[in-house]
């Protein structure tokens, strides 16, 4: 039997509701919503009447918030230039704290969070959904029959949406977090990249503001080399273009095949294969559709987040802040390249 595990969600804005609130409510059996905190408290109050939280349990500080001892865990989805105060305070209160992506919103920030979740056994973990994508495992299997892997090429670019309930609020608009959309949406692709052909060694890239709405910069385009494989690649990625088809897909070449996973179209995303050492032995194409849950991730990553804290058991957790501060890390080296006018620049590491 999984024990239900009473949540307090800090941060009632987009994501909480459109995202979180929908996971929590499929699965009563595992999570139950008790208290709120927003900065703004009609918003948490919406919040709490949606997610069945009484009013009383709608607090006025986060301090409140880590006082209650009814709370098990804290889910978090602030701006994050707050995530490294926001770990600091679950952490004394004794609570593990689910954390929205990216891990911080810069290196320095990224560092901490990575030191204060690794001297805690509380579980700490970056909700970072699509390191949890059910695509993953099925390229993984298939990509051992193409290997050695050689190359990649990473593309998710995509056509500027004016109407993205996103580029509404302030802290997009004057970003703190470095690169603005790189590290904002950047890291979901960098977590599949690296999930699927290993961490990043160098890159060389140019970064650019294509839209003032972006508040930062929106598009990069960069060549990469991953960590002790010797496998070059391409990452390119930016939404900031005029009218273009949504083209997301991570093609990995080997010696004896390829394999690429195509997440176009969010809703019937699927893997292909061609397995065959030359043009002569080609095989036919293989077309793995994939079953995504509408969640993309979350689902995966909320029931990894609860196993862990209800076994109390950390190294469970998938996306842990060292494994999301890879995908930040390599945003701060697109954008110290770029500054560099495309010079190569290591990726740091822990
Ligand atoms: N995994 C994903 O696919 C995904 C998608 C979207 C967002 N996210 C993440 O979710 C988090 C929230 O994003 P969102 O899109 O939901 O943004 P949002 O709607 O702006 O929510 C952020 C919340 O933080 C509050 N806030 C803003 N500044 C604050 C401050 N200085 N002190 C305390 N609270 C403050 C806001 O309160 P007010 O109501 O007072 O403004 C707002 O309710 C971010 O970490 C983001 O990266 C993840």
């Amino acid at each position: 039997m999984s024990p239900v595990l009473n949540v307090a969600v800090v941060g009632t804005g987009i994501f909480a509701k459109d995202g979180h609130l929908p996971v929590y409510s499929a699965h009563p059996d595992k999570f139950n919503v008790v208290a709120a905190f927003n900065r703004t408290k009609s918003k948490a109050l919406d919040f709490a009447k949606a997610a069945g939280v009484p009013e009383e349990k709608v607090y006025d500080t986060i301090e409140e918030v880590m006082n209650d001892k009814n709370v098990t865990y804290i889910d978090g989805l602030l701006p994050v230039q707050l995530n490294p105060t926001l770990v600091k305070k679950a952490i004394e209160a004794g609570k593990p704290i689910l954390l929205e992506k990216p891990i911080a919103a810069n290196m320095a920030q990224a560092r901490e969070v990575v030191e204060l979740a690794e001297k805690t056994d509380l579980p700490i973990a970056i909700a970072e959904n699509w390191s949890y994508l059910e695509c993953i495992d099925v390229a993984k299997k298939h990509i051992q029959r193409i290997g050695p892997v050689v190359a990649f090429t990473h593309n998710s670019t995509g056509p500027f949406v004016k109407n993205n309930k996103y580029l509404a609020t302030t802290w997009r608009q004057n970003p703190e977090h470095i690169g603005g959309f790189l590290s904002d949406g950047g890291v979901h692709q960098l977590a599949l990249v690296t999930a699927l052909v290993g961490d990043i060694d160098t890159v060389s890239a140019h970064t650019a503001q294509v839209r003032k709405e972006s508040g930062d910069c929106d598009i990069v385009f960069s060549t990469v080399t991953v960590k002790d494989s010797g496998i070059i690649g391409t990452f390119t990625y930016g939404s900031a273009f005029g009218a273009t088809e949504k083209s997301v897909y991570l093609k990995i070449y080997g010696k004896n095949g390829n394999v690429t996973v195509d997440l176009s179209d969010k809703t019937a995303p699927v893997v292909k294969v061609r397995v065959g050492d030359c043009a002569e032995n080609a095989q036919d194409e293989e077309i793995y559709p994939i079953d995504q849950d509408s969640s993309f991730g979350v689902q995966a990553e909320f029931l990894n987040f609860h196993e862990a804290v209800a076994k109390n058991d950390k190294s469970l957790l998938v996306s842990t802040p060292r494994v999301a501060f890879h995908h930040l890390a390599c945003v701060a080296a697109f954008l110290e390249s770029s500054d560099k006018k495309g010079d190569n620049v290591k990726v740091e590491r822990l």
